[in-house]
């Protein structure tokens, strides 16, 4: 969603401030804008890519002076208002006597319309159809000469989610941030402080950063830092080395992220495991969870809550926990829990799973369970995110940062800790040590066999390219690969803009067989398992009605070659446990879905409309 950088030290901030804008450019946005105080402020904004906004500047600085060493950058994703230049942040305190503030916002402030009736009734004439330049019109209001001091009076006035910026043409030498509910970030370097609500935006400059908690305020100079609550208080922050490189976040030799990430996602799988299993011992080691091992033994219910992609690995997770662990488990969509009315009994647990650690649907629902009496877990990617601070305790994936914002590497790792974690609870509750030190040696080979499967990427685009005229497409798995279909028909979605339905099999009959017209694909999960021959016989059924068959099979089975015809596609991925297969099985379909965009000439790290973390309702 929206992101936020700003700058102060001692170096031109303009060109940190564009590549740290362009460094966030994944998170999705649909606008851009900066604004540099070099004795004046000079703000510059455009909906459109953060290219357009430099060409903009190109112009502009011929004539005008954005050399200073102060500044705010902002790419916006629209809530309140269309995207449009006016509505693009930064915003000002514009009213006639303003003092040139300018203020840029990720969140949502809830109360904004009273504020601007009041704000209007004192003479403030808006120019956007925002709440952030309510907010920055507020902050303005309340100026008395000490820019920390107004925005801390302005915040307490606030309800809603921000992570905010705000500079202020009286005070050049002075950075004030702030958040609530919204990630923010400092980067401290030699006299100079970079803030960002991701820490990509960061690490080419320092690695050493501190997360602001909820109500914080920081007021940054060149060469100091204070940071205090809304009310004043003054709070020390942690400082912690950041976890990753520029490296990690470099497309290297890869054309788009996402297939970086999918390429990598063998090295990624390794990372997680590492130090987290003992398969002589047959033991499975979490830190993270190892204080509340008891309450996990005991538990008697389990309930998973996630969006998006991380909600179909929390389904594989539902199956895993069931089959290892043998806790009743449920799974149910964050944005729905939150306001249901659910019943938390003694012994539920709820986990969270989120690659962001900052979905608002999966950190309200967290709250809303932990609020209710159920232990709060986490399986998250991002270290020191607002659900990884929420919980009781956690996992991280480890599977290093993702950039693409189709979720790939972020659902193997969820479905690897998930399987971890049931392995975890299992081993203490029914699995002999044995059987444990078995199934560990099967998710010790899983990158070895994921090194295999994204091989098939060749064979994978030309099978894709059969199709890439079809509008519809059906994707089909039974049990554990159920949420591999469901997955498989989002990744489709999400980046070639593909119709696409994701389901199990057997549902099929029930509707969905209607679609079926000559040539429609039918991508088919139909590895060797407990349901073989229920896909098989789904797969005769697509057959008949004219739909061509894509298959992912297990190596070795010539039946299903034979079952297809010659110019059908069948992709072959190493045998393993059936619990585990869904990390073989999704590989492909992500593959798919890369190949089909990139064929359709989508930009794959771009899609329209989505936000990599969606940080509002
Ligand atoms: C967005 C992304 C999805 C992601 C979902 C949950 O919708 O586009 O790819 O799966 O959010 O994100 P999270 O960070 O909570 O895993």
């Amino acid at each position: 969603m929206c992101g936020i950088v700003a700058y102060i030290g001692t170096k031109p901030a303009l060109p940190i401030l564009l590549e740290g804008l362009k460094r966030l450019e994944y998170r999705g946005y649909d606008s851009a804008g900066l604004a540099v105080i070099n004795e004046k402020l000079h703000v510059a904004k455009t909906v459109g890519r953060v290219r357009v906004l430099e060409d903009m500047l190109e112009q502009r600085t011929r004539t005008e002076h954005f050399d200073g060493t102060l500044g705010i950058a902002h790419t916006r994703w629209a809530t309140h208002g269309e995207p449009s230049d006016r509505n693009a942040h930064p915003h000002s305190d514009n009213k006639t006597n303003g003092h040139g503030i300018a203020l840029i916002h990720n969140g949502i402030i809830e109360n904004y319309a009273v504020l601007k009736t009041w704000l209007q009734d004192r003479g403030h004439t808006f120019n956007s159809d925002t709440d952030t330049e309510v907010l920055a019109h507020l902050v303005g209001e309340l100026y008395d000469g000490d820019l920390e001091t107004a925005v801390q009076s302005a915040l307490r006035e606030v309800t809603g989610a921000y992570a905010i910026a705000v500079i202020c043409e009286q005070e050049p030498g002075v950075l004030v941030v702030a958040r609530k509910g919204s990630p923010l970030m400092v980067g401290v370097g030699k006299d100079e402080y970079i803030v960002a609500s991701d820490s990509s935006a960061i690490v080419a400059h320092t690695t050493q950063a501190f997360t602001l908690d909820d109500y914080t305020v920081a007021k940054l100079t060149r060469d100091s830092f204070r940071t205090t609550t809304v009310d004043n208080v003054p709070i020390t922050p942690q400082i912690r080395e950041l976890e990753f490189d520029l490296e990690q976040i470099s497309l290297g030799a890869y054309e788009h992220y996402m297939l970086k990430e999918i390429m990598e996602q063998p090295q990624a799988l390794r990372l997680c495991l590492k130090g987290r299993i003992d398969t002589r011992a047959g033991q499975v080691v979490l830190g993270g969870i190892a204080q509340f091992a008891r309450d996990l033994v005991k538990a008697r219910r389990i309930i998973f809550v996630g969006q998006g992609t991380a909600m179909h690995a929390a389904l594989v997770g539902e199956y895993l926990m069931e089959d290892l662990a043998k806790i009743p488990t449920e799974v149910e969509f964050a944005s729905e829990f939150r306001y249901r009315n659910p019943i938390i009994e003694e012994g539920t647990i709820i986990i969270a799973i989120s690659q962001s650690g900052e979905t608002a649907d999966t950190l309200a629902a967290l709250q809303e369970g932990k609020q209710r009496g159920a232990l709060a877990l986490g399986v998250v990617n991002v270290v020191g995110s607002s659900v990884a601070r929420e919980t009781d305790a956690g996992v991280y994936l480890r599977v290093g940062p993702e950039i693409g914002v189709a979720s790939t590497k972020a659902f193997l790792g969820q479905v690897m800790v998930t399987a971890l974690l049931a392995t975890f609870i299992g081993r203490r509750r029914f699995l002999s040590a044995d059987y444990v030190s078995n199934l560990l040696r099967e998710l010790e080979a899983i990158p070895d066999h994921i090194d295999k499967v994204v091989k098939l990427s060749d064979q994978i685009r030309e099978a894709t390219a059969k199709y890439i005229e079809r509008e519809n497409w059906l994707f089909l798995g039974r049990g554990h690969n159920y949420p591999v279909a469901l997955e498989g028909a989002l990744k489709l979605k999400e980046i070639s803009y593909i119709h696409a339905e994701g389901m199990p099999a057997a549902e099929m009959k029930h509707g969905p067989i209607a679609l079926i017209d000559d040539g429609m694909p039918a991508v088919f999960v139909a590895t060797k398992n407990s349901q073989y021959e229920k896909v098989i016989s789904n797969i005769e059924e697509v057959r008949s009605r004219g739909g061509h068959i894509i298959a992912v099979a297990t190596e070795g089975d010539k039946h299903i070659r034979k079952l297809c015809q010659a110019d059908e596609d069948v992709f072959y991925v190493p045998d393993i446990p059936e619990p585990l297969q869904p990390m073989l099985t999704v590989v492909p379909l992500q593959l798919m879905a890369y190949h089909a965009a990139v064929l359709r000439g989508k930009d794959v790290d771009k899609p329209r409309n989505l936000a990599k973390s969606v940080t509002v309702e």
